[in-house]
This record gives C-alpha cells, structure tokens and sequence, in this order.
C-alpha cells in the first residue's frame, strides 16, 4: 500500500473537487487566486508567484507540502538544497523558518525560473534575499557543506539522491529527500530478492534506510498528497539516533 497523507500546509486541497488541481502542470496565474485568499504569507506568497507565472502549481503544492513534512525534522541554520532546481524549497526554508540563516542552493543550471520565485518570496519576506546564495556547480560526488547544515533534495533523480544523502553525511547535518526515478539507481546493493514483493523503489529506499542508521541517524519515513505525485515518499534522517549494528547479534 503506497504512503499518502492529507495536505498539511494547503489544506484547502484537501477537498476533494480541488486535490486533482494539486496535481496540475499548469503555470500558476492569476486565475487561480481564489483558492489563495486569505492574508496568510503562503497565500500572499501564491499570489506573488501568480502575478509573476513563476512555477507551476504542481511545483509549488510539491515544495510547499515537502515544507510542511519535513521543516520542523530538519531545521538548521544552514539549509542546503541540493539538485534544487528553481530552488523553492530552500527559499521556503528561508521564508518560514527564523532559525535558517543562510540557504545554499546548488544545481549545475540556474533556471530563469528562480528569479522569478526569488522575486516573489522577497515580496513577501524581504529578509531572504540576503540568505540565497546560488551555486553553480556539477555535483559529481558530494557537495562541501558548513558542519551541521541540513540538506534537502526532492527529485534529485537516482544516484543524485544518495549524493544528497552522502552530502549530508559528510558536514553531520540532517537530511530530507524525496526520491525518484529509482530505476537509474542500478549499482544499489540492495538485496534484489526484495524486489518482487516490495518493488525496486521501496527496496532501494530500504537500503538507503539502513545506510542512514548504519551512520547513527534515526529515519522516519512520510510522505506528501499523492494527489500531488505519485512519487511522494520522503525519507528524513536525523544525527544522533541510535547507532545499528549491522552485523548479526553473537548472541544468535
Ligand atoms: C528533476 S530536477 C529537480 C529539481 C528540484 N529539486 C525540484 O524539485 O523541482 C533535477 C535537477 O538536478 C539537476 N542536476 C542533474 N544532474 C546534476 C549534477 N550532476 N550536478 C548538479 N545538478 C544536477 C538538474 O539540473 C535539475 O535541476
């Protein structure tokens, strides 16, 4: 049975004439307001990406619902957003999060998008600009993090998730992905018998499970609206849980 949870964040989708519209790759325009009515910033926030059609409405229901899972797991005062994009995930955390001093984002393209949504979220916070730094760069391995950062990666496509996840294991911060396209992820060594039953991608996220807790961190696994994508799990790990030991107890 896939996860799935309710919309946490834009809970006016969770009616159910609206979840489909969660799921739309249309641009957000101004047409679409009425569902962003109110004076809360996330609805000032719609309306500004609308007024600019800065990023679809998938996108935005994706990265906003993703906030909401993981903000309160992850927060830290560097957030680095890997693969990020147009990068609004991390300017969420910018936005919504006083503790988040600074933002790394980092894609080997700066898509003109991000401009636009940078735009937008400094309409509402002018406080983030400040905190954005874009970096252009190929990530072959992992990415130089200050110590403590917390990562984020939704739909870094593969290997570039457990990238992400070593990227996070290398500065010791807690991490949040959403993972994709597990069928590029081949040199996994998940054992493949699991994959009949369970499926590649349940297995590979498993094995990433195990990595995780094998370096001391506790995992929780969530999810966002499938309404939303069907690709909706979320793996948050975080330092300092208790360490596993991988080899079978002597005791058996
Ligand atoms: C599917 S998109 C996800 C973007 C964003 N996280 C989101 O949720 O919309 C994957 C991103 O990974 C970036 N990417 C792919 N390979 C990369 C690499 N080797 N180094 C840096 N970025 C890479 C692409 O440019 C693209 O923006």
């Amino acid at each position: 049975m896939p996860l799935d949870r309710a919309f946490k964040a834009l809970r006016q989708f969770n009616a159910p004439d609206a979840a489909p519209l969660a799921g739309r790759k249309d641009r957000m325009a101004p047409f679409w307001d009425h569902h962003f009515p109110g004076d809360a910033h996330i609805h000032r926030l719609a309306r500004a990406l609308s007024k600019r059609f800065a990023i679809d409405l998938k996108e935005f229901c994706e990265a906003v619902e993703f906030f909401a899972r993981t903000r309160k797991a992850i927060r830290a005062p560097v957030v680095a957003d890997l693969f990020c994009g147009h990068g609004f995930v991390g300017l969420l955390f910018g936005l919504f999060e006083r503790r988040v001093e600074r933002v790394i984002l980092v894609d080997k393209m700066r898509p003109p998008a991000h401009d636009l949504i940078l735009g937008a979220v400094a309409e509402v916070g002018p406080w983030v600009a400040d905190k954005v730094e874009f970096r252009r760069e190929d990530i072959r391995h992992h990415v130089d993090l200050p110590a403590g950062a917390s990562v984020v990666a939704v739909h870094a496509c593969g290997p570039r998730t457990d990238r992400a996840i070593k990227s996070a294991l290398a500065c010791g911060g807690p991490v949040a992905v959403m993972p994709c396209c597990h069928h590029t992820s081949g040199y996994h060594q998940r054992p493949t018998a699991f994959d009949e039953l369970l499926g590649p991608d349940v297995a590979i996220d498993i094995d990433r499970t195990y990595r995780l807790e094998g370096a001391g961190y506790s995992v929780e696994w969530t999810a966002i609206p499938r309404a939303v994508t069907p690709k909706n799990r979320v793996v948050i790990g975080r330092p300092g849980g208790p360490r596993r030991d991988l080899d079978y107890d002597p005791r058996i």
